[in-house]
């Protein structure tokens, strides 16, 4: 089921585990978009993991990463942008993002995402800091600047990645048609 092309790129937002790359894959087979992975990119582009460049570096090294991978985009249609879970912290970011597409966030209550991240170690934030109450505060710091960004937003609990992506789909549509 392959949909009709939307014009922009569809850039996903959101707190660490609430299916940013999972429903970046299945849109991109969907629409036939590319997926651009930052968290990936930037793994790639220095040849460490993303808990690696916080050991040796530190966050703020790794958020000027971001910054630098977002300003750097070139001008390209139909891809859909995952973004790392801190990157709609930064104003310029977001000012980045908004000139590549529309901002989509993803949302998950604090349960949903720690049932889905409890058993990894590839979120620094999070290590030592992962029961649901840490999960809950963090979540509520960053809740306003996510929603400041976003022009939709949709919730992921209980909900298959069809699902969400569907309903991803027709909200866009309406976005499109006004
Ligand atoms: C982060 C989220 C992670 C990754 C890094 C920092 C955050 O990406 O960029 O660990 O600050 O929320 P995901 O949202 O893909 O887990």
């Amino acid at each position: 089921m392959k949909q009709k092309s939307i014009e922009d790129n569809i850039v996903l937002i959101g707190f660490m585990g609430t299916g940013k790359t999972t429903v970046a894959q299945r849109l991109s087979e969907l629409y036939g978009f590319e997926v651009l992975e930052m968290d990936q990119v930037i793994e790639e582009g220095e040849h460490l993991s993303i808990p690696e460049i916080f050991a040796t570096y530190g966050e703020e090294y790794f958020r000027d990463l971001e910054t630098n991978l977002l300003v750097g985009l070139q001008r390209k249609n139909h891809m859909v942008i995952s973004c790392g879970g801190g990157a709609a912290l930064r104003e310029k970011n977001v000012a980045e993002m908004k000139r590549n597409g529309k901002i989509i966030l993803l949302t998950a209550s604090p349960r949903t995402v720690w049932e889905r991240l409890k058993d990894r170690e590839d979120r620094p934030l999070l290590n030592g800091h992962k029961t649901i109450k840490d999960i809950e505060e963090l979540m509520e710091a960053r809740r306003s600047k996510y929603e400041a960004a976003a022009d939709m937003t949709i919730s992921t609990d209980k909900k298959t990645v069809l699902a969400v992506c569907e309903e991803l789909m027709e909200k866009l549509k309406g976005l499109e048609e006004k």
